[in-house]
């Protein structure tokens, strides 16, 4: 994979090309101090985000939360884009008032058991900025774009970064497929929700298969400028097709039911046989977790944050133990409205 072919993958570049197949979207330049303020470690939440109480997750203990041991990095107030707020918030608007967010590349899939609504629909820039800001994907994207790249001698093109806004689609993971283009020739179709069963699958497999070449044929192959890429797509219930992303052929893509050394060497995959190769989950026995959970927090700190598990906050104060007793305080003082209320309600 070569820098160019990452710098094709961004959104702004094969949007305009394949408007028409895919969800209505629109692109705001991102302002260097905004890029500066996803890219600081001191700030986690902005102004604005917690007016009402909510006490299901770490991050509505704090208003203002920095994770850093630096107490010089501490800030008292948020900072505010009045200029950017409302471009964003006319864009929100003008595509229903619900989106889902991306960079030139990424969207913050790792960051969204963060949201309140466990999700990563936004309503308003505060959304977009806690998913980004918690996002190790959306750091990526800022910081090493050409990582795996295999001309790193090659100067680093420039990146003008992007805030992608894409209209909220209620999309069926089940109808989800990532394809795999070498050559110009669709060599590989995998299930992009590979870690669960879908009967339906199971069933339609030759339309579904049909479905996606059709696609391709007609609108993407000698469409896009690289010859080399992989794209996802989405079958709704009519049985349409529909672009969702296109993303480089190189290991930065994930191959789900693949893996990149069948999809590079001669002769494993999409050599030989007339169609593609297509891979799906077949039974409920191979289900796996979702790869995104090791992103999340332990599942202890929430319940120390909510105060539900009394006893694993008396557990986990013994464990601090008298060594430590600033940081016995620190937890006290925060958690102590939420033991108290748990308490209260198990007595
Ligand atoms: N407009 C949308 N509305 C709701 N959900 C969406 C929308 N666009 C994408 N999604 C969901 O989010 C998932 C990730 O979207 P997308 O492929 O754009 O992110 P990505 O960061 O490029 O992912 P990857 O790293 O796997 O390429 C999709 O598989 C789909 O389930
Ligand atoms: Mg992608």
């Amino acid at each position: 994979m070569k820098k160019e072919q990452v710098v094709n993958c961004q959104f702004s570049v094969w949007y305009p090309i394949f408007k028409k197949h895919t969800i209505k979207s629109l692109i705001l330049p991102l302002p260097q101090n905004v890029i500066d303020y996803l890219l600081d470690d001191g700030t986690l939440v902005v102004s604005g985000r917690y007016e009402h109480t909510h006490t299901n997750t770490l991050c509505s203990v704090a208003y203002i939360c920095t994770w850093s041991d630096d107490e010089t990095t501490t800030t008292a107030t948020a900072p505010e884009f009045p200029e950017f707020t409302s471009k964003v918030l006319e864009a929100i608007n003008a595509l229903g008032g619900r989106v889902f967010p991306k960079l030139n590349w990424s969207a913050p899939r790792d960051a969204n058991w963060i949201a309140l609504n466990s999700s990563l629909q936004c309503h308003n820039l505060s959304d977009i900025f806690l998913l980004f800001k918690s996002s190790d994907f959306i750091t990526h994207d800022l910081t090493q774009p050409f990582l795996q790249c295999s001309d790193q001698d090659s100067p680093d093109p420039v990146i003008n970064y992007e805030l992608v806004l894409r209209k909220w689609s209620e999309l069926i993971p089940g109808g989800e497929f990532r394809c795999f283009v070498k050559e110009n020739k669709l060599i590989a179709i995998s299930q992009r929700d590979y870690t669960q069963y879908y009967q339906h699958i199971l069933k339609q497999e030759e339309q579904i298969c049909h479905a996606i070449q059709e696609f391709f044929s007609q609108h993407i192959q000698y469409n896009f400028l690289d010859e080399d890429f992989v794209f996802d797509v989405y079958r709704d219930s009519q049985g349409r097709v529909w672009l969702i992303d296109v993303n480089p052929f190189g290991e930065v893509t994930d191959a789900l039911l693949f893996s990149w050394e069948q999809l590079t060497s001669s002769g494993e995959i999409g050599q030989h046989q007339e169609g593609p190769a297509f891979r799906y989950t077949t039974s409920e026995v191979t289900v796996q977790p979702s790869p995104c959970l090791s992103y999340r927090i332990p599942r202890d700190f929430v319940d120390l944050s909510t105060g539900e598990d009394a006893y694993k906050l008396i557990d986990f104060l013994k464990l601090v133990g008298c060594s430590q007793i600033d940081l016995e305080f620190m937890w006290i003082g925060w958690l102590f409205p939420f033991w108290s209320s748990a308490y209260s309600r198990t007595l």
